[in-house]
């Protein structure tokens, strides 16, 4: 095929991908008329050189949506920061832990609250938990910074007199720091969300009831599917293959939901 062949099949392609609504390439209207330019115009053959392209992608208006959630976002984070609501809390933190990601995800892991590991790096999920999430965010066939992952809490749940050991935290607690997850979702708009235990669910839906019953099904978080599943954290105390066989098949059902493709390999995986 040559050149303007090609380069008119991507463009159609492109077009059509983003009347359908897909996020992923992000193409710009502006990117798309630079592209058409292209194509139309004669090329000037210089021996050596290789064609120079019309930028697609990167930091300028090539993706809107996902530069605009992250400036969003950031907005957010910079009020968090400095969130002095629940004074035990700001006193006791060493920074807020906001949140990580794609500011486009199609998936939002949301967790509980910060524990020693994320209240010093002020990222969520990066102890011992956060690495078995990982792990199965990259069996699911994402990366890490594929999805997005935030928490109930965005600071860690003080335990006076013991610098060891957490907290679940109060209803009042989930009640203050609620509306800045609401923004977090609203900016996002993920196409799932995956709820990581009892606390998760009760900050999200306001559902409180044994996990055997919740997890492995589908709710709906004010018209975003979603869906519960054990904290990592309980499947490292509970080490039985038929509790992390649970969540993976879970996280099977994300994955149809998506329209992913899964692999035998996949279907047939043990956490
Ligand atoms: N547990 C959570 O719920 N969130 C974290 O960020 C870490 C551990």
């Amino acid at each position: 095929m040559q050149f303007p062949q090609a380069l008119e099949t991507v463009l159609e392609t492109l077009e059509r991908m983003r009347n359908e609504g897909a996020r992923q390439p992000c193409a710009s209207r502006t990117a798309l008329e630079a592209l058409k330019e292209a194509s139309a115009a004669p090329r000037p053959v210089m021996e050596g050189a290789a064609p120079s392209a019309p930028k697609l992608m990167g930091h300028d208006s090539a993706c809107p949506s996902k530069d605009q959630n992250a400036d969003k976002l950031a907005a957010i984070n910079e009020r968090v920061s400095a969130c002095v609501k629940c004074p035990n809390l700001a006193s006791s933190r060493t920074q807020t832990v906001f949140g990580v990601g794609n500011p486009d995800a199609d998936v939002m892991f949301v967790g509980e609250a910060p524990g020693a590991d994320e209240d010093a790096q002020g990222e969520p999920f990066v102890g011992r938990a956060g690495q078995l999430l990982t792990k199965i965010i990259k069996a699911m066939g994402f990366a890490r910074d594929e999805v997005y992952i935030a928490n109930i809490l965005k600071c860690r749940p003080d335990t006076p007199g013991s610098a060891y050991g957490n907290r679940p935290p109060t209803p009042s607690e989930m009640q203050t720091c609620r509306p800045y997850l609401m923004e977090q979702i609203d900016i996002i708009q993920p196409k799932v969300i995956v709820a990581l235990g009892a606390t998760a669910v009760e900050g999200l839906l306001g559902n409180r009831a044994p996990m055997h019953q919740l997890r492995g099904r589908w709710n709906s978080f004010n018209g975003t599917p979603l869906m519960v599943t054990y904290h990592p954290a309980y499947l490292l105390r509970n080490q039985a293959p038929s509790e992390k066989r649970k969540v993976w098949e879970d996280m099977m059902q994300v994955l149809e939901h998506l329209e992913k493709p899964i692999s035998e390999k996949q279907r047939n995986y043990f956490l």
